[in-house]
């Protein structure tokens, strides 16, 4: 695992864009899951910038949903389908064709999980999933608790996370209570993991997930037995003893 300190969010951004283009440089047709929420939006902001100056050719990029609200349609702005779409998508100017959905809006969710699984493994798995933190440590809608093995699935919402999609629901009555999300499973075997973290109320959970034992109380610890992890992460993020750079795992 490498951690790799920058200053500000701006400077994540710029950082963030060049990792993951460099996966696209390298691998035209790489297969990427998509975090939503708001710690990767200037990365892939200044991404829009490198494809609209044809700098980042994106026509095979295969793009994977990470997670999703169930029971809401994709064509609702506030699914994390919409979120995606609207963020990276199009801005990316990725064929609508190579994006895979996870359908939180199925009839039977759960089936679409398996059908979402399915395609991810016929796609000889994930070249790069990019990853935002939950502030309960979740990675995706994996929740605690959760194994590393814990597959693509139906999950329940905890309180936690309920309340911090409060804001972009308009008020936490509202904000669904199941979502469906990428396993563990498919996240840590991809062949990179990119995890952005931001800001100071993450500095805790990010300190617990990367320096404490591995346990499935806090989801985002397993990235230490993954195989190939950079986590990019701000000062305002960063404890102490993270600060310094190069983790060894
Ligand atoms: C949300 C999403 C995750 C996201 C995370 C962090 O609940 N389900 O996919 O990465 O929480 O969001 P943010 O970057 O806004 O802090």
């Amino acid at each position: 695992m490498r951690v790799v300190a920058v200053q500000d969010y701006r400077a994540l951004s710029v950082a963030g864009a060049d990792a993951i283009a460099e996966v696209i440089g390298a691998k035209p047709s790489a297969a990427v899951a998509v975090a939503t929420g708001n710690t990767p939006l200037g990365a892939y902001d200044e991404l829009a910038g490198r494809h609209r100056r044809g700098e980042l050719p994106t026509a095979r990029l295969r793009v994977f949903q990470l997670d999703d609200y169930v029971g809401v349609r994709p064509d609702d702005p506030r699914s994390l389908y919409g979120w995606m779409k609207r963020a990276f998508v199009d801005p990316l100017g990725v064929p609508p064709e190579r994006v895979v959905r996870l359908a939180g809006d199925a009839a039977d969710p759960e089936a679409a999980c398996a059908a979402y699984a399915q395609a991810v493994r016929g796609a000889g798995g994930l070249d790069l999933a990019i990853l935002g933190l939950g502030l309960n440590g979740h990675l995706g809608f994996n929740e605690p608790p959760c194994d590393a093995s814990a597959p693509t699935r139906v999950v329940t919402l905890t309180e936690e996370s309920v309340a911090s999609s409060a804001g972009y629901w308009g008020s936490r009555e509202v904000v669904p209570t199941r979502g469906v999300t990428a396993g563990m499973d498919l996240l840590l075997a991809a062949r990179r993991i990119l995890l952005l973290v931001s800001g100071a109320s993450k500095r805790e959970i990010l300190r617990r997930a990367l320096l404490e034992p591995p346990t499935g109380a806090l989801p985002a610890s397993h990235l230490q037995r993954a195989a190939d992890v950079v986590v990019l992460a701000d000062r305002a993020a960063l404890s102490e003893e993270l600060s310094g750079g190069t983790l060894e795992s």
